[in-house]
């Protein structure tokens, strides 16, 4: 069982829309400043009735509804976050209870940042190695809303809210698999906890983030290429976290790869963190570019700092 298949995904978003045009109503910048500097030009805010927890949820029963199997079938679930709503229980708790995955299937939150869905979906892969169980059930959700200064303008544009699911399977056939993680302890980017007495929202240096960005990507993304001997001809997907525009464009021009492959979808989402890799998956499911057969690799970087990449099959539910 050397491979890694995608079986199916879920995602869910606020319904409350926050354009370029209603920041700038709040704080002095403009949709011009921000479109060009980052490619978005909408993010989602959760309502006071939704939070990370309840999104994975959402995602979550999606993706297990798609996949067509059972809770009892799901042996491990993890969630990527870094603004779970409660210490305890965990997002991926929570998610156990409601949608009544056995007892017996190990629930875990891993806060790995905006790598958060490699590092989960890296973990997954593990415990069903270590413990058995043929399923896994990945989640990455954030309320960064609820993190950010709202009337700090380098960083109240950037950030929205979200949740992706996956459900993913151990795989003897045809679906290939690498990964690679890494971390480098750094305060680039800093969001305070329990500690901080809730007032340390996101900080960010953002030019020091973008330098270590377009390092990270384009490194992540040739390991696990080299690790499986398949080139970016062989990728039918890259699906990098979806922090800004630029910092994929860049990559895209260095790797001189087909930019087609590496899916965008910041303009709509913002950087939804440790949620934008599985929301941009859903959605390449949801409209059917991604198809039974296709190799995907995921590449995530960000807070931690922390990078990752992991390269899989798609099975298609
Ligand atoms: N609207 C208008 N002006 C803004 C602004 C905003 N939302 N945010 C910052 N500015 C201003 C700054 O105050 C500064 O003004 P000054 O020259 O008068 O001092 C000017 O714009 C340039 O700021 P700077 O921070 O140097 O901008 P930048 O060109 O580096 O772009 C980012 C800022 C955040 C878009 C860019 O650094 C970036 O993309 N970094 C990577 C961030 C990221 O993706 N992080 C997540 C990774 S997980």
């Amino acid at each position: 069982m050397n491979g890694l298949q995608l079986i199916a995904t879920g995602g869910a978003l606020p319904e409350r829309t926050v354009t370029n045009e209603d920041l700038s109503r709040m704080v002095d910048t403009s949709d011009e400043w921000i479109t060009t500097r980052t490619g978005i030009r909408t993010r989602h805010y959760c309502g006071d009735a939704e939070n990370a927890a309840t999104l994975a949820i959402s995602a979550a029963r999606q993706a297990l509804e798609r996949s067509g199997l059972a809770p009892e079938d799901i042996a491990c679930c993890v969630c990527a976050t870094l603004s779970a709503p409660d210490a305890t229980p965990s997002v991926a708790c929570q998610v156990q209870r409601a949608l009544h995955l056995p007892e017996g299937c190990p629930a875990l939150d891993v806060n790995a940042a905006c790598s958060g869905f490699v590092y989960g979906a890296a973990v997954a892969r593990g415990l069903l190695a270590t413990l058995g169980g043929a399923y896994a059930l990945v989640i990455g959700c954030e309320a960064l809303s609820r993190l950010i200064d709202p009337a700090d303008r380098s960083t109240c544009v950037l950030f929205g809210d979200g949740a992706g699911a996956a459900v993913f399977a151990l795989s003897d056939e045809d679906a290939p698999f690498a990964v690679t993680l890494g971390a480098r302890g750094d305060d680039a980017i800093h969001a305070g906890g329990p500690d901080r007495k809730g007032s340390a929202p996101i900080t960010m240096d953002g030019k020091a983030v973008f330098r270590f960005a377009v390092d990270a990507l384009p490194r992540s993304l040739n390991k696990i290429l080299q690790e499986t001997g398949l080139t970016l001809d062989d990728l039918d997907w890259v699906v990098c976290h979806q922090a800004n525009s630029r910092i994929i464009d860049h990559c895209v021009k260095h790797l001189n790869a087909d930019a087609s492959k590496f899916y965008k979808n910041m303009d709509r989402h913002g950087n939804t963190s440790a949620a934008s890799i599985p929301v941009a998956l859903n959605e390449l499911a949801e409209t059917g570019k991604l198809k039974p057969g296709q190799k995907v690799a995921c590449v995530g970087f960000g807070g931690g700092l922390t990078w990752g990449g992991i390269l899989f099959g798609y099975k298609g539910d």
